[in-house]
């Protein structure tokens, strides 16, 4: 009986794998709340969990047996009959190596072979080290999963093992039975945008990496930008629920989960593309690094080394960012975010920048600095808002970073919708 009456997971028939990582013991409360809700669950340990967890608990919460290997039980083939007949599997926490042997397709164990049996939905719930989790065997492997329909919750930020803070704790039991609830709702929309977040009613347009203007077919002027950081600013506010269109310049990163890419090259092409979808968002965060000057005449040959070292005249291209603030006038959508890339006295430069350019919020960062910045996996920041409000980020991984610069665009739609409504909220 469900404790507080019927929901969609009542009667339903839920498998929850559980694997090696410390928050293995959130998995009994997990399951709790399940079993609350009515649902006939059956938990699989991985080899790993059982070092942190026994089956005892999980057998008296679900009065079913708790397995590991696919050679239990053999004459009931339960490692398909489990698959087959789950609702949903969920694994909860999930380790970097589960992750890896599920992309993979490694049935190793009773639950990586059950995962291949199942025809359900597959629910993820990562949890290790912030250093694991950025890994790009660990991305790799996320966005092979993502791209064959899984749905990975979290993680979220915050405190970790040992001391240690950053991205890589698993979400609380609560937030992954919520997305149970929404996913086996009767007529639920399968898309990850139809999981309420923070963000879901909030749509975002993100320009990122760093755009190449032609010299001649095989050479063009170029920038150090990765497209690190705007690509992390996507992925954040996706995960949040927003409704994301990366627009990116050359970059060989993969497309976050859930976003929707729009490949560009030239300045040009990424301002063609940023006003066709400026008009429909609630948002744009400009963290390409767009140049500002393009070759007068693109050769249509290659300029060989006998013609001699050639003569480029250079020529300006558009100010993307100045263009969408111009385009929006009074209007207090979209929220403008802009970067600025600084050398020098980082809080002068950036709150001239602000008042220059007319955003809404101002995201600078010292790419003089050693190790931060251009072409690598961290960056520190100064957040300015327009109203005078600031924030500082310490060197962190882009991620992190990129979660406060989420954050502090919450706040500025929040403070334009509270003006919208005459609230002052
Ligand atoms: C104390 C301790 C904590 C661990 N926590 C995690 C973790 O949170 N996430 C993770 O991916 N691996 C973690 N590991 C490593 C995994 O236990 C290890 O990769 C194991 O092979 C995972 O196997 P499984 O995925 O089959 O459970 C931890 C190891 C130890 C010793």
């Amino acid at each position: 009986m469900p404790d507080d009456g019927p929901t969609p997971l009542t009667g339903r028939r839920l498998l929850v794998g559980v694997t090696g990582g410390i928050a293995a013991y959130k998995a009994a409360l997990l399951v709790r709340l399940l079993v609350g809700d009515g649902a006939d669950v059956h938990v699989v340990l991985s080899r790993g969990a059982r070092a942190f967890v026994g089956p005892t608990t999980f057998e008296g919460l679900t009065g079913n047996a708790v397995r590991s290997e696919a050679w239990e039980d053999v004459p009931d083939a339960t490692h398909v009959e489990l698959g087959r007949t789950a609702d949903a599997v969920v694994v909860y926490p999930a380790t970097a190596h589960t992750l890896a042997k599920l992309a993979h397709g490694f049935a190793d164990d009773l639950l990586t072979t059950t995962a291949l049996a199942a025809t359900g939905p597959l629910v993820l719930a990562p949890a290790m080290h912030a250093e694991m989790w950025e890994h790009p065997a660990t991305r790799a492997n996320v966005d092979v999963l993502v791209a064959r329909g899984a749905d990975v919750v979290g993680p979220a930020t915050g405190p970790l093992m040992g001391g240690d803070r950053g991205v890589g704790r698993v979400v609380e039991p609560e937030t992954v039975r919520d997305h149970l609830v929404t996913l086996l709702a009767p007529g639920a929309d399968r898309t990850p945008a139809a999981v309420p977040g923070p963000l879901s009613d909030v749509r975002l347009l993100v320009t990122a990496g760093g755009t190449r203007e032609a010299l001649d077919p095989v050479r063009f002027l170029g920038n150090r930008s990765s497209g690190r950081m705007g690509f992390a600013v996507a992925e954040a506010a996706a995960e949040r629920g927003a409704d994301v269109v990366l627009i990116a310049a050359p970059t060989d990163l993969p497309t976050p989960a859930g976003v929707r890419r729009v490949d560009v090259v030239s300045a040009r092409d990424l301002d063609a593309a940023v006003r066709a979808h400026e008009g429909a968002v609630d948002a744009v965060v400009m963290a390409a690094a767009v140049a500002d000057f393009r070759p007068e005449d693109t050769l249509p040959t290659k300029w060989r080394r006998t013609d001699g070292p050639p003569t480029v005249r250079l020529v300006a291209n558009p100010d993307v960012l100045a263009g969408v603030v111009e385009r929006r006038g009074a209007a207090p959508r979209p929220v403008v975010v802009g970067f600025a890339a600084q050398t020098g006295d980082l809080e002068a430069a950036a709150a001239a920048k602000l008042a220059d350019k007319g955003v809404d919020l101002l995201v600078a960062n010292d790419v003089a600095a050693a190790g931060i910045g251009f072409e690598s996996a961290e960056n520190a920041v100064l957040v300015l808002h327009r109203d005078g409000a600031r924030r500082d980020v310490p060197r962190a991984a882009k991620r992190l970073v990129a979660d406060v610069v989420v954050d502090e665009l919450h706040t500025a739609l929040r403070r334009t919708a509270g003006a919208q409504d005459g609230t002052g909220a």
